[in-house]
């Protein structure tokens, strides 16, 4: 069943007289359970893409339908709704609260929901326990490491069990082994919640964690690629770099 489906989206960006076309009509469908990699080099779309199906922002043309519900048809207020209980975004710079503990910022989109965080504690010891943090759920952004951050705000994208988690180059600002645990969390979540994801990343290694590929190049889908039941991940590394390599003029 699609959660996701993206229909002839194009964006324009109009800067001094000038229009850089940032998307230029992109189609998929990304299934219920799906864990989706978005590649391409710098300046492809994927940010663009990603900022468009979570609502942060409008196509110039075409259609995303989330969860059943096209986002155009929606006004600034019930967008903002469909984001708080749909969609789980996971920044590169983690953006944790830095005066709230672990705990408090695995819970707030919950608080920001107007729902009562102690009807829900047993889903929280869950996450805490899913992204190994039960023993530092009293520290503060500045009291953890960088993955340790970035394990709380996979644990605050999903608490309130959204429809699908975004992420934007998540890994980005983590060492390559902190990065494979990071993504190992994410494949966990997947595979373990049934969660729908969708990253954006430069990082063929990160990118082997997801079911398939979707490479951008200069806003259009270029390739699609699916592991299959490939589940060795030095040879899913080797398809996507082949894979990468192709894109290349
Ligand atoms: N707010 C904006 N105003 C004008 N142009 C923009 C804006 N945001 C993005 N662009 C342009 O749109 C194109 C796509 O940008 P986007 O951020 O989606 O790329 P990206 O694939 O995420 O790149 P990177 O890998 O460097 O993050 C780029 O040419 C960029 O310069
Ligand atoms: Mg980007």
């Amino acid at each position: 069943m699609p959660i996701l489906q993206a229909q002839g989206l194009k964006k324009d960006y109009v800067l001094g007289g000038h229009t850089v076309s940032a998307l230029a009509g992109v189609d998929f469908i990304v299934d219920q359970g799906e864990f989706v990699a978005l590649m391409g080099p710098s300046g492809s779309g994927k940010s663009t893409l990603l900022h468009l199906i979570g609502g942060l922002d409008k196509p110039s043309d075409g259609e995303v339908t989330l969860a059943g519900q096209r986002l155009s048809i929606l006004n600034d207020n019930q967008v903002t709704l469909m984001r708080r209980h749909n969609i789980g975004f996971i920044f590169q710079f983690f953006n944790l609260l830095p005066t709230l503990t672990a705990e408090e910022n695995i819970t707030l989109p919950l608080i920001i929901d107007g729902q009562n965080p102690r009807q829900h504690l047993d889903h929280i010891n869950s996450l805490l326990q899913l992204v190994k943090l039960a023993d530092r759920r009293h520290h503060k952004p500045d009291q953890l490491s960088g993955g340790e951050q970035q394990r709380v705000a996979i644990a605050r994208a999903l608490v309130t069990k959204p429809a699908i988690v975004l992420a934007d180059e998540l890994t980005g600002n983590l060492d390559s082994k902190t990065g494979a645990a990071i993504m190992d969390l994410l494949r966990q979540s997947c595979d373990e919640l049934g969660q729908t994801i969708v990253v954006v990343t430069h990082d063929p290694r990160a990118a082997t964690y997801a079911d398939r590929v979707i490479l951008l190049k200069d806003g259009l889908i270029a390739q699609h690629t699916r592991f299959g039941n490939i589940t060795d991940r030095a040879q899913r590394l080797r398809i996507v770099m082949d894979a990468v390599e192709a894109l290349e003029p």
